[in-house]
């Protein structure tokens, strides 16, 4: 899960990270609100899921509550790459002497994290690391002892902060490694970092995305998320514990493994190119154990999705044989009821697949189409999908 700017900057403070002043609004008059009790020159920031806010005119200075008003007047609504701005932070202005750029993110591909820092700031990340790669110092962090007091004496020299600076900058990076490690974060990013004509050291912009697989170890986590832009149908599935992705299409998609139902996804899309261009609907993995329960909260959330014309069951037994699944598969119909209103292909290959097909046969459902192979399924479901 991404961040909000606001988000980042409160559990900065949270841990001790220098940060300014900064309060959110809805509206300008809340945004004039908001200057009026930081008072003095304020910035007025479009809170949206994306960089180059500042570029796209989401970035405003402010000298006085009016002027806070218009900015907020003239970023509220703004679409920035897509995303609508529906809130704004009024922050306390700084007098930046000069701007840095720092990161820690987690590192893939060599199993490791990765601190990225800069003296050179005021350039994009992606630009800099092209450009002018030896500003860039690019410093492993061991995951066990991670930014110590030490390890940020290094990055601060490998980045060639000038010595006055080094004990000034090498705190605030060790705190920002204490919310990398204790969020369970996969990128803190902090672009810029500022030296103030102060002569402090405040992080004015942060960028955080938290690893939703620690999510059972953050209760808190939960109220970070933003609500109104997650699918309701995605959230369904949470609930559910499903794992599902909403995709464009008219396929619905049921499989078991990522493997097998990303598989799916391409057959089906191929299939459908000789069906008017019909398109997969969702990625839904139900698993390992693919109980009635399962199956039926699966195609309660697909059935759910009004552009899902046909829906492609398929399933591979292993441990959970082809019968249980055929049995889920006829249970869930029973559970669903009237709102199962639209075909399903079904293709089922593995342990126990005789069985499970009798099972399928015998129930006789009139949505349900039995097919003998994944091409054979796919073309047929995108073959309902495009009547
Ligand atoms: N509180 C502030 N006081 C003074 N100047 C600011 C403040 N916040 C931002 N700025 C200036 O505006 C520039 C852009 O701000 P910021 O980094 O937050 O947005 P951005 O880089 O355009 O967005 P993103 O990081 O999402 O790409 C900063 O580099 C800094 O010069
Ligand atoms: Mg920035």
């Amino acid at each position: 899960m991404d961040l909000f700017e606001y988000q980042a900057r409160d559990l900065f403070e949270a841990y001790g990270v220098p940060v300014l002043a900064g309060l959110t609004a809805d509206t300008p008059e809340e945004a004039r609100a908001a200057a009026e009790k930081i008072g003095g020159t304020v910035v007025v920031k479009a809170q949206v899921k994306t960089g180059g806010r500042g570029k796209a005119g989401g970035v405003k200075l402010a000298r006085s509550p009016q002027e806070a008003y218009e900015a907020a007047q003239a970023i509220l609504g703004l679409d920035i790459k897509g995303h609508i701005v529906k809130r704004v932070m009024v922050a306390q202005g700084a007098s930046i002497a000069q701007e840095f750029y720092f990161s820690v993110l987690l590192d893939r591909a060599n199993r490791s994290y990765l601190s990225l820092t800069s003296v050179e700031g005021g350039m994009e990340i992606e630009q800099l690391a092209v450009e002018k790669p030896e500003a860039l110092a690019r410093v492993e962090v061991d995951p066990l002892t991670g930014i110590d007091e030490a390890k940020a004496l290094e990055i601060a020299r490998a980045a060639r902060f000038p010595e006055e600076l080094v004990s000034k900058v090498a705190p605030v990076l060790e705190r920002l490694w204490w919310v990398f490690k204790d969020e369970d974060a996969t990128l803190v990013e902090v672009n810029p970092l500022v030296l103030t004509e102060g002569g402090e050291i405040v992080a004015l912009d942060g960028k955080v995305t938290l690893d939703d697989n620690a999510e059972f170890r953050h209760g808190d986590h939960a109220e970070l998320e933003d609500a109104s832009s997650v699918d309701p149908l995605e959230a369904k599935a949470k609930a559910a514990d499903l794992n599902y992705v909403k995709l464009d299409g008219e396929v619905g998609i049921i499989g078991n493994g990522a493997g097998l139902v990303m598989s799916t996804l391409d057959v089906v899309s191929y299939a459908g190119e000789a069906h008017g261009g019909v398109k997969p609907a969702n990625f839904l993995d139900i698993g390992g154990g693919a109980s009635a329960e399962v199956m039926a909260a699966g195609l309660d959330v697909i059935l759910g999705d009004s552009q899902v014309k046909s829906v492609f069951v398929n399933v591979f037994g292993g441990i959970t044989a082809c019968d249980a699944v055929a049995t889920g598969i006829v249970k869930a119909l029973e559970i669903l009821g009237d709102s199962a209103s639209k075909p399903l292909v079904v293709r089922l290959d593995g342990n126990r697949v005789e069985e499970g097909r009798r099972i399928l046969a015998e129930a006789a459902h009139p949505l349900v189409t039995l097919a003998n192979t994944m091409d054979e399924g796919a073309d047929k479901a995108a073959e309902l999908a495009s009547k």
